[in-house]
């Protein structure tokens, strides 16, 4: 029944209608707030690049989780900025390590917040790359091992997920049984499955300083161009025993969490990282973009393509919104 019988403009017409017809809803449940937790008492260091985002100790850790948590975010997740980086990253895996003594402060003080842990090395190795290095190369099997130590050591401090970033294959399995090993079977894994090689990770590699001091991550994230391959990662890190599986970045990215949507019959996220944070912030700053509204129709696009779990720089703010 075309024009002028089907008129679609009539379902637009009021608010009302509007509310009737919409066919997704962004919600407060489906957010994850990511920090960055670094040593020392009473600090709170701004990252230049991510208006709004600190770096924060312990102490100031409890309290924004506290904030979250309040406005009904589930769910935190933890980047660690060590004291001391080394070659191998070993701070990454120290029991009482900065990741494990936040986790351990986060979870006496807001239990019912899920703490989420970063797995990966880059922040905690003075090369920056999220593995072992040998001969200028990101070695794959040898880097397991401190990953799994890493994800055991936040486990042991009560952490709820793990959520490896490092792209190594083979880490999802390794991960899992290394926590079925030691009594964690039933800490979940949310696997970064299909993490591209973007270069909207900049202001977190500022936060984190984890720029690589040599090459690039070329050789273990993924080419932007590939589709079909993001779906294989998931695939493997499914197989592997992930749990929840994400796709990193978020909105440049729709058409891959559309695509895995479709595919799998599991829990899917997406991570609106800190360089798409960053474009909104700074086009919000300069008067171009009405800020709260770009944050909405981002992140419900990113919904709106099937992601039920959304990590974000905004989640407090977004939560915000949502309560009004
Ligand atoms: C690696 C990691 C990165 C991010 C999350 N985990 C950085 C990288 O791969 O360089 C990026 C998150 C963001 O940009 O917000 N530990």
């Amino acid at each position: 029944m075309p024009f002028p019988q089907d008129r679609l403009r009539r379902l637009r017409a009021t608010a009302g209608f509007r509310r009737l017809v919409r066919e997704t809803r962004l919600s407060v449940d489906n957010l994850i707030a990511p920090f960055f937790v670094m040593e020392g008492r009473d600090v709170r260091q701004p990252i230049g690049a991510m208006p709004g985002q600190w770096r924060v100790s312990v102490d100031h850790l409890i309290k924004d989780a506290g904030e979250v948590h309040a406005l009904g975010v589930p769910a935190i997740l933890l980047f660690g900025i060590p004291a001391r980086k080394d070659e191998l990253g070993s701070e990454a895996w120290a029991p009482d390590g900065i990741v494990p003594r936040a986790v351990r402060a986060v979870k006496d003080t807001v239990p019912d917040v899920m703490v989420i842990t970063d797995v990966c090395v880059d922040e905690y190795t003075t090369h920056g790359h999220c593995g072992i290095v040998k001969d200028g190369q990101v070695v794959n099997d040898e880097t397991l091992a401190c990953l799994q130590k890493m994800a055991l050591s936040h486990a042991r401090a009560g952490a709820d997920m793990v959520a490896p970033s490092d792209m190594m294959d083979g880490r999802i399995g390794a991960i899992r049984q290394a926590l079925d090993g030691e009594g964690f079977s039933q800490v979940p894994i949310l696997a970064y499955a299909a993490k591209f090689a973007s270069c909207l990770y900049a202001p977190f590699r500022e936060a984190a300083d984890s720029t690589p001091k040599f090459g690039d991550r070329q050789s273990y994230q993924m080419d932007p161009a590939n589709l079909r391959e993001a779906l294989r990662e998931i695939e493997l890190d499914i197989q592997e025993g992930a749990d929840i599986v994400m796709i990193k970045p978020a909105l440049p990215y729709l058409d891959v969490v559309h695509a895995a949507r479709q595919a799998f019959n599991r829990p899917i996220a997406a991570y609106q990282v800190s360089g798409e944070y960053s474009m909104i912030k700074a086009a919000a700053q300069l008067g171009w973009l009405d800020e709260r509204r770009a944050m909405l129709e981002t992140l419900l696009a990113i919904h709106r393509a099937g992601a039920d779990l959304i990590l974000t720089y905004f989640a407090k703010e977004a939560a915000r919104a949502l309560h009004e």
